[in-house]
């Protein structure tokens, strides 16, 4: 988990552009694009070879990372909202579109892609109490506890919706 020290100060992004990485199988950066490295703080040689949770941000939920591994490694795309971290502490939310990569002969899961654009202010509003809540739930009781609340809180929105119907929704929504 990173060292770095949160600063409650947000890092605008510019809506025009994506931050984009790739990773190998076990979530190490294998590639990125040069607004990853500005945003972020890092050069391109510091991320690549580093673990995805470089930027991780404490205030995530260790939930949704797991259901993000869980689908992935399934071989299917999912949507996330994610709260991330900049090397100066500061934090940036991004709205996050995964993808498997397979080798073209062998079919084999060879990585993963991740493109991220800037989110609006409401999504983040709508999705801050929860992830609050679930990384509240997560110190105390764990991550099957966390898992459950989110189900529910799921199940409450309509039958069949997921996690990304959710992130999907907001964003069209807002
Ligand atoms: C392609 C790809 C991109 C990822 N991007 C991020 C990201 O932007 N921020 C983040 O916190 N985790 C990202 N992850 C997830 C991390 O690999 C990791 O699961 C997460 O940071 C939780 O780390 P932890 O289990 O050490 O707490 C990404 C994973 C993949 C495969």
């Amino acid at each position: 988990m990173n060292k770095i020290k949160p600063v409650d100060e947000e890092i605008v992004l510019d809506r025009s552009k994506y931050i984009e990485s790739q990773t190998d199988t076990k979530g190490i950066i294998t590639q990125c694009n040069d607004y990853f490295a500005e945003i972020s703080g890092y050069s391109r040689e510091e991320l690549i070879g580093q673990p995805h949770n470089i930027v991780r941000h404490p205030d995530m939920p260790r939930v949704i990372f797991k259901l993000l591994w869980d689908r992935i490694k399934a071989g299917k795309n999912i949507l996330a909202v994610i709260k991330n971290m900049a090397k100066d502490g500061r934090y940036y939310w991004v709205f996050t579109h995964f993808e498997t990569m397979r080798d073209i002969n062998t079919k084999e899961i060879i990585g993963y892609k991740a493109y991220r654009k800037a989110t609006s202010k409401h999504i983040t509003e709508v999705l801050l109490p929860l992830y609050k809540k679930l990384v509240e739930i997560e110190s105390k009781d764990g991550i099957d506890a966390s898992k459950k609340y989110l189900d529910d809180f799921l199940s409450k929105k309509g039958e069949h919706i997921t996690i990304d119907n959710l992130m999907e929704e907001i964003h069209r929504f807002y």
